[in-house]
């Protein structure tokens, strides 16, 4: 469990709130006006519960502040984060939903000076500014300075295991608590880890092989299953563990490069989830960008999401995208949480310190 204060256990009537959500969303470039548009708004949504819950609590005005993408320290109108202003407008149509090219100064002072009371203003793009990588007190200080805020609230869950100025350094500026998105995600992987109904499945997938290892090792103890798909499966992993099953056929192109895993792993995999009381998806099985190659995965994707007893997690911004977009076209897909972590849903489930949740307030 979150051992820290959350929003509901500080007063934030009447106060300037800032919150750091992970606004990193898929961005997709339009090849002829070379307009991007944002293709999951899964983070942005996932934002909502914590906003709303400081407007229904009569903050004053809240500032936003996130990241999007690696614009490596300079300005890059790619990747402004207007375009998730602009979102945010459309999923809150009844708040004002400014937004200000700044993170701080006199524009950003001026802008929260401009923003009606119980409205919303979204900074710029904090990796316009090499200070936020590099963990600055300074720029925190100066984003606090600027905005009035007398709260921070963590809820980029998606971030926190990155040392940055707004996650680490801005806790050490004023009063820090985790959000509602945060609290959730936290509590749904612990429930999944400390004490799962049995059995308890493991499904792993994915391209980043170095990072799914040690998953595999940290998950052994835990889990009644393993397996295996993905990259590392179809790069030849091998385990003696009789936990462990890695997929043993594969649907490949015409270079023979193996893509998909294939119909008697899909199968074995099936039989494994149609058993299982808990399930936990990290990493899509095989190379779900091309539908050719999506087959196991939207199978699988399916016989989890159809069964509302089992406690279901998957985790990991492509599975949770791949997911996401499925339920789009089939709302009857139920999953008990949809992370919108990446890297730090793994590290977290890794047992390693965040940073980002480490600044918090204790309880
Ligand atoms: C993510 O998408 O995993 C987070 O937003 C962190 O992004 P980063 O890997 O660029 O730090």
């Amino acid at each position: 469990m979150l051992h820290c204060k959350t929003v509901r256990d500080v007063d934030v009537k009447d106060k300037n709130i800032l919150v750091r959500a992970d606004f990193n969303v898929p961005l997709v470039e339009d090849s002829e006006s070379g307009t991007m548009r944002i293709s999951s708004d899964l983070r942005i949504r996932s934002s909502l519960p914590t906003l709303k819950y400081l407007l229904e609590h009569h903050a004053a005005k809240i500032i936003l502040v996130s990241h999007l993408g690696r614009p490596d320290g300079k300005p890059d109108p790619k990747l402004s984060l207007m375009l998730v202003a602009e979102k945010l407008a459309e999923l809150l149509p009844s708040v004002p939903v400014n937004f200000v090219d700044q993170v701080s100064g006199p524009e950003v002072e001026a802008a929260v000076e401009d923003l009606p009371q119980g409205g919303i203003l979204m900074l710029e793009n904090l990796r316009f500014w090499p200070q936020e990588k590099s963990n600055s007190l300074e720029f925190a200080q100066d984003i606090v300075a600027a905005t009035h805020a007398e709260i921070f609230v963590q809820d980029g869950f998606a971030v926190i295991h990155r040392a940055h100025a707004s996650t680490d350094a801005i806790t050490k500026v004023i009063p820090s608590v985790a959000g509602l998105l945060l609290e959730k995600e936290v509590n749904a992987l612990d429930r999944v880890l400390d004490n799962p109904s049995r059995p308890f499945v493991v499904m792993i997938g994915g391209i980043k092989v170095n990072d799914k290892q040690p998953l595999i090792d940290e998950f052994l103890p835990h889990a009644d299953k393993i397996l295996v798909g993905g990259k590392i499966a179809a790069d030849g992993y091998k385990s003696t563990n009789p936990k462990v099953y890695v997929a043993e056929d594969f649907d490949e192109d015409g270079e023979d490069t193996r893509l998909d895993i294939g119909p008697v792993s899909t199968a074995k995999f099936v039989r494994e989830i149609e058993q299982a009381q808990t399930v936990l998806w990290n990493g899509c099985l095989g190379k779900v960008e091309d539908p050719t190659y999506a087959t196991s995965s939207t199978i699988l994707a399916k016989v989890i999401g159809e069964n509302s007893a089992l406690t279901s997690v998957i985790c990991g911004g492509d599975t949770s995208g791949f997911v996401e977009k499925l339920r789009e076209t089939d709302s009857g897909l139920h999953y008990t949480l949809v992370s919108t972590g990446g890297g730090a849903a793994l590290e977290y489930l890794a047992g390693k310190t965040l940073p980002g949740i480490d600044g918090l307030e204790d309880l």
